[in-house]
């Protein structure tokens, strides 16, 4: 599997071009991106990253991967990062390392996307993975409650698990938030339910990526598939 995950990786890095600004996604194949990224700047490839959590800025500065901020850039060129699931549409669910926050504002500020997955991440339908949404402490219950009117709204329902780190305590996110988990099976109408969870005060945000990926780059063991 991890391998699978490097040749995503190894495909996606073909896009890269020199003097590019580039999103830098998380999880462990995001991971794979940053490492062979950073084999191509030791070797003279001039670029610029801005990583999507505390995370992956750690493994970029030890790749020897220059940084900089959305403050000091007006867009990026592309961002290469992982997914939970990707359906045909090839909208997303992310966040299951808890950074869908950060990847959410920097996949917007790209003007590409590309996913990047072994092929066990592509789904018909989005909902199997449980469905991140990040929320902030205050009136954690009134938020579930008005979750749970969108979850309705968009004629799905299912558990919501308040997501614990591995240590047994609350996660919180790079933002300071807390996320739920919201087990869900089959969500119908992703682009609907994504736009009734945003609009709920106590969510920051959630992992329905619509619409920002442009290319997924699939792993499996009868070789690369790359969606458009
Ligand atoms: C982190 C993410 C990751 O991209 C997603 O969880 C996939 O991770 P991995 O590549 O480890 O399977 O959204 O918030």
């Amino acid at each position: 599997m991890d391998e699978l995950k490097r040749q995503a990786a190894a495909r996606a890095l073909e896009h890269v071009r020199d003097g590019m600004k580039l999103g830098l996604g998380t999880g462990s194949t995001a991971k794979h991106f940053v490492e062979l990224l950073g084999e191509r700047v030791r070797a003279g490839l001039d670029v610029i990253g801005v990583p999507t959590s505390e995370a992956t800025r750690d493994d970029a500065l030890r790749c020897g991967i220059r940084l900089t901020t959305l403050d000091d850039i007006d867009r990026l060129d592309l961002t290469v990062d992982g997914a939970d699931e990707i359906d045909p549409a090839l909208n997303l669910i992310k966040g299951g390392g808890g950074a869908l926050l950060r990847e959410k504002i920097v996949a917007t500020a790209s003007d590409r996307m590309i996913v990047i997955a072994d092929d066990s991440k592509w789904v018909e339908a989005l909902g199997r993975f449980p469905l991140p949404v990040e929320v902030v402490p205050f009136g954690l219950k009134a938020t579930q409650r008005a979750i749970a009117r969108a979850f309705a709204e968009s004629g799905v329902s299912g558990q919501m698990v308040l997501r614990k780190g591995k240590d047994g305590h609350v996660f919180v996110t790079d933002g300071g938030h807390w996320i739920v988990d919201a087990h869900l099976g089959r969500i119908i109408d992703a682009p609907r339910l994504a736009g009734l969870l945003a609009a709920i005060p106590g969510v920051v945000e959630h992992g329905l990526f619509i619409g920002l990926a442009g290319m997924a780059v699939l792993a499996g063991a009868d070789g690369i598939r790359v969606v458009e």
